[in-house]
């Protein structure tokens, strides 16, 4: 067969990609290995984590937050397997969905796993080992990632879990230990815990969110810990040993000191992910790679002509919707259109509870790059809608150049602040300026309220508190 474009991968990145494509009319075929569409994102990622997010918020809520509002709950109690099975189903959904969507829009979809064969060749080995060969003007190269391991440290998936395995305990562990305090180390850590797990976080660094703005890093790590979590910052774990039913942790000090042994039924290994190239044909295509592994590009072209990558693969935020960006780009340039990505707009959400939730540039970025710049905060507990709904923890912080007058970042914590962010970002491709949010109506009692404010700090107008 012979087509206009081949990806490899199908995830948020090779499948938005695929609709475009075909949206645009460029004979598509779309491989993927894992027997169902949506990559990492809707089967072992963004979308099952979102699943058990929200139904464990709610089980919290029914013992902590229920009473005080007059709800009372009796015999409530948790249905462990039927939360897993809800999860599941959700990602079933998803997955179809995408594949009725590669239908709609004429895309073959090709079973199997993808190899570049060769100039506009490559060679798809199904799972029974049959082979086939698509001939392809331009390959796109989507394959993402995979979690990135500890030496010594054997993941097995069931008492030493990746994010994966963490998906999908069977039963609430007693003593759950994450390493790493990053974005998946935090949301996976509060769902168990809020199951009834007791949960340590061992964070190598100093702080817990690394790149994330400082001031909002610090409510996150006050706020959590004040759930129950506890952190061990500023520690390595050293070795993981098994004995019995319980796991035998050592930890140090990052900076050299005496260890100390801790006590879990599981450990979570998220320590960050690594892009997923192995057996692709990269050397032989003449696709470059950096020294760990991501392809190299100059606007998603690869070093190799008519091979482009996106997403998790190559550099950039590990996020689903800078995958979905990228394969956008790439079909409209593969079309002959127009095609961009404005890195400096892309939202990041961690989905704890409360959320948090940035764009832009941090106030320590601008620090470093000495941008002048003006600051206007608003803090969640003085938001009528948030001390209503019982939920006062948080912030919003506005960032605006001096020079340009425009709004470059803006950073906050809050519940539900991952769906506020979106009007900062349409703000800032916009090229508001702070004012411009402030003297924009936004609806009363809302969350939203909180953004206006912090704009109206910028200038030091600040009403509300
Ligand atoms: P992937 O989604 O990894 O898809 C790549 C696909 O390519 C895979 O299905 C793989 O099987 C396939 N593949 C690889 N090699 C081959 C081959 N040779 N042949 C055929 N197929 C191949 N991001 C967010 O934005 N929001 C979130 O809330 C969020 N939550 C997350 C939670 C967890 C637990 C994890 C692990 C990640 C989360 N992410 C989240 C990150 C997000 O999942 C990734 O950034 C995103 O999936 C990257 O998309 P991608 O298309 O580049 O790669
Ligand atoms: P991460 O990069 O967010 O965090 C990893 C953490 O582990 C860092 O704080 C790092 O300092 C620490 N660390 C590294 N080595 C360590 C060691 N040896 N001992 C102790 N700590 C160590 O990576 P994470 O959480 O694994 O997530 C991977 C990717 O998935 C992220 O890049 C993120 O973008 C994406 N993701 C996004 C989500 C979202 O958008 N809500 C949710 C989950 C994942």
């Amino acid at each position: 067969m012979s087509y206009d474009v081949v990806i490899i991968g199908g995830g948020p990145g090779g499948y938005n990609c695929a609709i475009r494509a075909g949206q645009l009319g460029l004979k598509t075929a779309i491989i993927e290995s894992r027997g169902k569409l949506g990559g990492t994102c809707l089967n072992v990622g963004c979308i099952p984590s979102k699943a058990l997010l929200h139904a464990s918020e709610y089980y919290e809520a029914a013992r902590k937050t229920f009473p005080s509002m007059g709800v009372k709950v009796e015999g409530l109690s948790l249905d462990l397997p039927q939360m897993l099975k809800q999860k599941n189903e959700a990602v079933d959904g998803l997955t179809k969905g995408v594949e009725f969507l590669m239908k709609k829009n004429k895309v073959d979809y090709v079973k199997g796993m993808g190899r570049i064969a060769g100039k506009g060749r490559v060679e798809v080995t199904a799972e029974d080992g049959g082979k086939q060969v698509l001939e392809a003007k331009n390959i796109v190269i989507a394959t993402g990632s995979v979690p990135a391991g500890l030496p010594g440290i054997e993941i097995d998936e069931e008492r030493i879990v990746s994010s994966t395995g963490a998906l999908d305990l069977q039963e609430v562990p007693k003593k759950l230990m994450v390493i790493g305090a990053g974005v998946i180390g935090l949301e996976l850590g509060s769902v168990w815990r809020r199951l009834g797990a007791e949960v340590t976080v061992v964070e190598f660094l100093d702080r817990i969110t690394p790149g994330m703005d400082g001031e909002v890093s610090t409510v996150l790590q006050r706020v959590l810990k004040k759930q129950g979590m506890t952190f061990e910052l500023g520690q390595k774990v050293t070795a993981v040993e098994k004995t019995g039913d319980s796991l035998q942790v050592s930890i140090e000090p990052a900076k050299g000191g005496q260890d100390r042994i801790l006590e879990a039924d599981v450990v979570l290994v998220a320590i960050g992910r690594k892009p997923f190239t192995a057996n692709l044909g990269l050397e032989g295509a003449g696709v470059r790679t950096d020294q760990r592994g991501f392809i190299e590009t100059d606007h998603h072209r690869t070093s190799a002509e008519g091979i482009y990558a996106i997403g998790d693969c190559t550099h950039g935020l590990m996020l689903a919707h800078k995958a979905e960006e990228e394969g956008i780009t790439v079909a409209q340039i593969i079309a002959g259109q127009w095609g961009h990505v404005n890195y400096d707009i892309i939202p990041s959400v961690v989905y704890t509870d409360p959320e948090v939730a940035g764009v832009g540039k941090t106030e320590e970025e601008l620090k470093a790059a000495g941008v002048e710049y003006k600051v206007g905060k608003f803090p969640m507990m003085a938001n009528s809608r948030a001390r209503t709904n019982h939920q006062p923890d948080g912030m919003v912080k506005v960032l605006e150049d001096v020079a340009t007058k425009r709004v470059v970042g803006a950073h906050m914590i809050g519940a539900g602040v991952g769906e506020m962010i979106g009007e900062i970002c349409v703000a800032m491709e916009f090229g508001a300026s702070a004012e411009d949010i402030a003297r924009t109506c936004h609806a009363h009692p809302t969350m939203s309220e909180a953004i206006r404010e912090a704009a109206k700090g910028v200038d030091g107008w600040l009403m509300q508190a």
